[in-house]
This record gives structure tokens, C-alpha cells and sequence, in this order.
């Protein structure tokens, strides 16, 4: 070794390169949250800190220069794509996007799959999110480059996961034997479908707080009993949240209801408010994937443990480092 000492890019390079040769995901699609392992999720956590710190000392690396992501949203999303955008400016790279079908050839009946063909030809990785479940792997099975999975339907969301999973590591400093409260829409939201199969690699315990009609669907709590994890289906909040370390609160997914009367009927069924809080007596996480729309009151915002916008911003950290790790190195 010389006396010179390493860049912040020059170390971010050869991190990445030693750990990108312990990972699989070079060149990877990110579609489901069981497609990972527990030795994926620790490089990616490590991956994502390291970015962490460097984004302290510095507003942008050299490390994706040249390389260009394209987002395809065919349904709104303010998080998802702002944070995969700016993790790949943050990486040196470019972007280029479509916020919504109306603006893209779907409109005029192109099909997810030709899309995908098509964007494969401009860019070097692809984030889609669509309003049908299976839609993500579709784009995968045309493309010719890596595809990540931002939200297919009521199906998955792999990538908020693993920012959950940052986040919870962060917070709680341990991911393993925790008790988690997943509350809200249990059926339609695609966040829990997917941070469940990550959390459950960590020996956790989970209730599954919903409504009857919105409960965790039968396949994914049949894998899950399978797998030998603890869960409880309960509609009593407050008895969830008092044994639990986490709560992780969700929206009703409006948009998944056929008939908007049924929709009525369960909307601010389950509400957190400083009151609620100071019953629980302990402090207990709360995360909330965002939006919300009246299942966490403001009130909660300045509460200690309120960890949902520390979320957000971990949110870019961690697609930073998929980015990385789909991308390998220059
Ligand atoms: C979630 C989504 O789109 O599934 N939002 C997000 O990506 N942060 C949750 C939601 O829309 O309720």
C-alpha cells in the first residue's frame, strides 16, 4: 500500500467488490421477498451502512457512473421511485422515467412484456411497478436486463422489505426473536406480503392484526406455519400491540376494492393516536410503509419510537446498495 490515501469512491469500490463477490444478485432480478437469504440480507445491510456513511462525508459516489436505471410506474408511487432515483444519482448513474401509464405506450395497448423488451435497449437496470400481480416477472422474462420488483399488485414489494429490514436492525439493534403486530390490510398490501417472508428468516413472532375480510392470504400463512413460524390472526389491537416489540401499521388498499362500500366499511378501523400509545406503557416501534392516510395520527410523530420517516431515508441507502449489488461493479 502507498501513503495515498483512498477516495471515499475508491474505498466504496473496493467494499463493493469484495462483498458483490459473496452475493449472488449480480445481474439478478429482485422479484419476491423469498428469494432472499439470511447471507443476502447481511451484505445487503452492510452494503447499504456503508453507503450510509459515505452519503455523511460526501453527496454523491463515482461508482454507477455511466450506468442508467429506468423507472416504469404504471401506478402512483412517491417513495419507491423518488428513492430508486435518487439512489442512483447518489451512485453516479442516470435515470430515466415514466411516472405513470397514461405518459407511455400502455395506453395505447403495449404489453408489459414489449415495454420491457423496449427499455432493455436504453438502460441497464429496470424498476417497474404495476397494478398486476405477476407483472414484475413478466418484464423479467422479456428483458435483457436486471428487473426489480417495486409493487406488482396486491402481490410483492421485495425492495421496501429490505429497507424495512434496515430499518428494523437500526432501530431495534437485532432482527431476531422479535414479536411483530402487522396491522391493516393484511390481504391487499403487497409490503407485508413480502417483509413476512424476510422477518420469518429471524425466528420472529407475528400477529396478523386485520379485519376478517382483509386477513393475510391462506398461501402465504400455510408457508408460513409450514416454516414453523408462530403467527396469530386477531382483530384486538391493542392486546397485538401490548406483547409486541414492532408494530408495523399498513393502509387500507383502497384502490384493490371492487366495490368502494366495502371499502367504507373497514377504512379507520384500526388508528394509532397518542392515546393509544400512552396505554401500550412501553415504547414499542412503529413503521408505517407511507402513505398513510388516518391509521397513524400527526400526534404520533414526535413519540420516540415513531420510526416512519427514518424509514423513507433508509429507503435510499438500502436501494442503493441493491443497485450496487444488481449492477456489480463498473
Ligand atoms: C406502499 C405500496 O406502494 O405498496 N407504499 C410504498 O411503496 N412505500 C404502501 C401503500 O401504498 O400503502
Amino acid at each position: 500500500m502507498t501513503g495515498k490515501p483512498l477516495s471515499i469512491d475508491d474505498r466504496s469500490a473496493r467494499r463493493l467488490s469484495k462483498e458483490v463477490k459473496m452475493t449472488n444478485l449480480k445481474g439478478q432480478d429482485i422479484l419476491h421477498g423469498n428469494q432472499f437469504s439470511k447471507k443476502d440480507i447481511d451484505k445487503m445491510i452492510k452494503i447499504a451502512s456503508g453507503f450510509e456513511r459515505d452519503l455523511r462525508k460526501k453527496d454523491s459516489l463515482a461508482l454507477l457512473k455511466g450506468k442508467i436505471l429506468a423507472t416504469l410506474f404504471f401506478e402512483p408511487s412517491t417513495r419507491t421511485r423518488l428513492s430508486f432515483e435518487t439512489a442512483m444519482l447518489r451512485l453516479g448513474g442516470g435515470v430515466i422515467s415514466m411516472a405513470s401509464a397514461e405518459s407511455s405506450s400502455a395506453a395505447k395497448g403495449e404489453t408489459v412484456a414489449d415495454t420491457a423488451r423496449t427499455v432493455s435497449q436504453y438502460a441497464d437496470v429496470l424498476v417497474i411497478r404495476h397494478p398486476r400481480i405477476g407483472s414484475a416477472k413478466e418484464a423479467a422474462d422479456a428483458a435483457s436486463i436486471p428487473v426489480i420488483n417495486a409493487g406488482d399488485g396486491a402481490g410483492q414489494h421485495p425492495t421496501q422489505a429490505l429497507l424495512d429490514i434496515y430499518t428494523i436492525r437500526k432501530e431495534l439493534g437485532s432482527l431476531k426473536n422479535l414479536s411483530v403486530s402487522m396491522v391493516g390490510d393484511l390481504k391487499n398490501g403487497r409490503t407485508v406480503h413480502a417483509l413476512v417472508e424476510l422477518l420469518s428468516l429471524y425466528q420472529t413472532q407475528h400477529y396478523f392484526v386485520s379485519p376478517a375480510n382483509l386477513r393475510m392470504p391462506e398461501e402465504i400463512t400455510s408457508h408460513l406455519k409450514q416454516k414453523g413460524v408462530w403467527i396469530e390472526e386477531i382483530e384486538d389491537l391493542e392486546k397485538a400491540a401490548s406483547e409486541s416489540h414492532l408494530i408495523y401499521m399498513t393502509r387500507i388498499q383502497k384502490e384493490r376494492f371492487a366495490d368502494l362500500t366495502e371499502y367504507e366499511k373497514v377504512r379507520g378501523r384500526y388508528i394509532i393516536d397518542g392515546e393509544f400509545l400512552r396505554k401500550l406503557k412501553k415504547k414499542t416501534t412503529i413503521l408505517h410503509p407511507l402513505p398513510r392516510v388516518d391509521e397513524v395520527s400527526s400526534d404520533v410523530d414526535s413519540y420516540p419510537g415513531a420510526a416512519y420517516f427514518r424509514q423513507v431515508r433508509n429507503g435510499v441507502f438500502v436501494r442503493m446498495a441493491l443497485l450496487a449489488m444488481v449492477l456489480g461493479r463498473r
